[in-house]
């Protein structure tokens, strides 16, 4: 048992004198931290080997690498204020060792022949989701002769921008063989684009930032569905899925947070405060209606608005940690107190051997994981969310 609490979580935000009019709490003297407030350092450590072990597909390794980034090197995750452009030699004791070894396999895997990074199996957006690790390898290189890294990040930007399908309005297809947009795509790929923007700089820079941007804008405006503030899973093409998924929501928000928050880091960070509100709106209209439907254990449904669907810590995981980004780069505080609940929750379902249980199975989305079998981006979820958690204590 961890005897982290909601109360005493609030204690801690009421010592910053932020949330004490909303929980009725008055400001407490000192900050109480609970012994074990987050997972062990030996349980988070084995919750990143066993993302290690079980990362596979395109998506999963670019979402790990992420991960990483956040936990171990915040410096060089772009919520970091300064970080970017990164350093071009990186220190030893701050080297991302682990995110740039798998840059390294991806760019020495990948063939001449194909634009995208990895084989994304059919999917457009999810190779993309290495480009921030090939970009940052490329970046920090000690061999400044070698531009292997480099190339293979340009043929990746090339292949969303040129070669991909899109839909009338623009939106670039996250699907290769139709035209189809899935909530996925926005973690996936439009954090790419801007990172690739806010290194170049420059008009050209400042061109792949609005996209980024308008990605998320297109996607929305066929995704978001204002009844219940939330956006659906899949539309256009044929096989479409018009739930609103969590894990899907979550991806949204948490994707549009990182662009946000490159936009930020960026030289036009002034230049861009309209996109910047916007994507703001848009993220908090995700977190009103997630976590208004919320279960009382702190959980989240598979499916967010549908009663009947089991509980799912994977989505429950992503959504609380893209809303502790969300609170540290906003000020907003009113959806911590659910945030909280949700990591509560997310520390009792990480087993001793340091696995994510009650997952929902990635690849068939209406489905919760086997016992037995484990969901390799819910791994990489609780390493976003202590990240994420980090981040906002020291606020
Ligand atoms: C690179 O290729 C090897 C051999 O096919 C494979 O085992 C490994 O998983 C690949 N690495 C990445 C990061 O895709
Ligand atoms: C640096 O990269 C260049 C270009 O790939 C290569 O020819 C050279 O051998 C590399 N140097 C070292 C020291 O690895
Ligand atoms: C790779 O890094 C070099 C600096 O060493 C930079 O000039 C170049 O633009 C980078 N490539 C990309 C695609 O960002
Ligand atoms: C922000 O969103 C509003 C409402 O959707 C839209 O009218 C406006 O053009 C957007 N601003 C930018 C900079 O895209
Ligand atoms: C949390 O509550 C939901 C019902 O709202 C239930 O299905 C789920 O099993 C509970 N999760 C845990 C870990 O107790």
């Amino acid at each position: 048992m961890l005897p982290f609490n909601f109360a005493s979580s609030t204690t801690i935000l009421a010592c910053l004198g932020l949330l004490a009019s909303s929980v009725g709490l008055s400001v407490a003297v000192s900050i109480q931290t609970p012994a074990l407030d987050s997972l062990t350092p030996a349980k988070l450590a084995s919750v990143r080997t066993n993302a290690l072990a079980i990362s596979t597909h395109s998506w999963e390794l670019g979402t790990l690498t992420e991960a990483l980034t956040e936990l171990e090197w915040p410096s060089l995750a772009v919520f970091a204020p300064h970080s970017i452009p990164p350093p071009s030699h990186l220190s030893s004791w701050d080297n991302a060792g682990d995110v740039i070894k798998i840059a390294t396999e991806v760019v020495r895997n990948k063939t001449a022949d194909t634009l995208p990074l990895i084989d994304g199996d059919g999917a457009v957006g999810d190779p993309a989701s290495l480009g921030f690790s090939v970009l940052l390898a490329n970046w920090t290189r000690t061999n400044k002769s070698d531009t292997v890294f480099s190339v293979d990040a340009q043929e990746q930007l090339e292949y969303l921008l040129t070669d991909a399908p899109r839909s009338p309005q623009g939106a670039i297809s996250h699907r290769e063989s139709q035209v189809q947009l899935w909530a996925d795509f926005v973690y996936m790929a439009p954090p790419f684009i801007a990172y690739y923007g806010a290194l170049e700089g420059g008009s050209g820079g400042q061109a792949l930032l609005q996209t980024a941007y308008d990605q998320a804008r297109l996607y929305r405006d066929v995704l978001y569905d204002a009844d219940v503030s939330l956006w659906r899973h899949i539309a256009l093409g044929d096989g479409t899925d018009p739930t609103h998924w969590a894990t899907g929501n979550a991806w949204a928000a948490a994707g549009m947070l990182r662009v946000l928050a490159t936009i930020r880091q960026s030289d036009f960070a002034e230049k861009m405060l309209p996109q910047q509100k916007n994507l703001t709106i848009w993220v908090n209209e995700i977190f009103t209606g997630a976590w208004s439907r919320q279960q009382t254990n702190g959980t989240l449904l598979n499916y967010l608005d549908q009663p009947s669907s089991f509980a799912d810590s994977s989505s429950t995981a992503l959504m609380a940690a893209a809303t502790f980004r969300y609170t540290t780069l906003t000020g907003d505080f009113s959806h911590v107190p659910a945030a909280v609940r949700a990591r509560q929750l997310i520390h009792e379902s990480v087993d001793a051997d340091g696995w994510l249980l009650n997952t929902v199975d990635p690849e068939v989305f209406s489905a919760p994981s086997q016992p037995g079998q484990h969901s390799p981006e819910g791994q990489s979820f609780v390493l976003l969310l202590e990240a994420a958690w980090t981040a906002f204590q020291a606020l």
